[in-house]
């Protein structure tokens, strides 16, 4: 059968070849019509009268055998056989045309008839992915550039001609640049620090609208993580710690404790703390690392000293550093932060005073 029907339209071809084409009329069609719209009045167009129509068994051949559009003989008009999709017929081909003959017998004439599909905006821009995640650390600088996917809009011409936003642009501003190919580049350009201590996860949304009329959108939620550096020194809790110790305080007890805390996160706010006293103080005095409690390992005596500075360092794994002024000084004892430029740590100066009935003995402070 196939065989026959390639036959039949083979021997069709060559018999039309030797008769001249008589006339040839072009209609223009929106896509997406119900099956039996009127394509137009070809009776009218060719200025074929009805009767002509009949006669001559008129008939409309399409090359390939795709039947979209059909003959009404009694009324002299073609119709639309089923509902075109342009997207289907010709998915980015512009323009989008059938090629069609009309064809009649006795005497045998033939006209051509082109009928073309005008796209409408029957489809929205689409995004590849439902959403988009980007992980970006808190060290990215400015003009920092993110990749972001097209969108795609299976129509043609302005009804495919896509326009994007982003939103919000706190961080963020939305770059297009045209390629040689026609295609364009779209990035997220950083115009402003990320800051996760300040913000952790940034939600965006990038929207696609095309050209159409009405304009159809579309959005895809970008996703940000900031990753963490070790921007943030460990800060001691208070400016000063005071403590007093009574003479004879027996071994091991916890005189006080510090404590400093990091706004990083991970084991870039793993804090660690150290004395880094010199001479007496540091066999008189611990520092437990973990929990920051000093604690007394000897026995601290009033007449050799009234008064003793610890140097006690908190670290966080990355080690940053930054400056404190040593404030003046109480009476029992003081405690202070103060930069130490060698190990770039943090460091919290602890001063105490061995309290001695005698209060005036005790004032005699050492300053570093
Ligand atoms: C098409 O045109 C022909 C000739 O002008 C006319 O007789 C016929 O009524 C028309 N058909 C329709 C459906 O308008």
């Amino acid at each position: 059968m196939a065989s026959f029907v390639m036959w039949h339209a083979t021997a069709l071809f060559m018999i039309l070849f030797r008769y001249s084409v008589r006339g040839h009329i072009s209609y223009s069609i929106p896509e997406e019509m119900p099956k039996g719209s009127i394509v137009g009045n070809i009776s009218q167009g060719l200025g074929l009268d009805l009767k002509r129509l009949k006669s001559g068994k008129a008939r409309i051949f399409a090359g390939d055998n795709t039947e979209f559009v059909g003959l009404n003989k009694e009324r002299g008009i073609l119709l639309t056989e089923e509902k075109i999709d342009r997207e289907a017929l010709c998915a980015k081909t512009t323009p989008c045309a059938l090629h069609l003959q009309l064809i009649l017998e006795n005497p045998m004439e033939w006209y051509d008839v082109t009928v073309e599909i005008i796209d409408i905006n029957d489809n929205a821009p689409s995004f590849p992915k439902g959403e988009i995640t980007f992980e970006i650390s808190e060290s990215a600088v400015i003009g920092a550039r993110f990749m972001l996917e097209n969108a795609i809009d299976l129509d043609v011409g302005s009804n495919s001609h896509l326009s994007y936003s982003l939103k919000p642009t706190d961080n963020f501003v939305l770059s297009l640049q045209s390629q040689t190919d026609g295609d364009r580049n779209m990035e997220m350009v950083l115009q402003k620090v990320l800051d996760r201590e300040n913000k952790e996860q940034l939600s965006l949304l990038l929207t696609a609208v095309d050209g159409g009329e009405p304009q159809l959108t579309s959005t895809v939620r970008i996703h940000v993580t900031v990753l963490d550096i070790n921007d943030n020194p460990p800060v001691f809790n208070q400016r000063v710690y005071k403590a007093t110790l009574p003479e004879n305080t027996p071994k091991d007890t916890v005189i006080t404790s510090v404590s400093a805390s990091d706004a990083d996160e991970g084991s870039n706010a793993i804090i660690t703390y150290y004395m880094s006293s010199t001479g007496d103080v540091n066999d008189l005095f611990m520092v437990d690392a973990r929990s920051g409690k000093i604690i007394l390992k000897g026995s601290a005596d009033f007449e050799k000293a009234s008064r003793y500075q610890l140097n006690i360092q908190a670290r966080d794994q990355g080690g940053l550093s930054d400056s404190c002024k040593l404030p003046w000084v109480a009476l029992y004892s003081y405690a202070c932060l103060k930069r130490d430029l060698k190990t770039s740590a943090y460091i919290v100066l602890l001063s105490l005073s061995v309290w001695n009935t005698e209060i005036r003995r005790s004032s005699q402070n050492v300053f570093l």
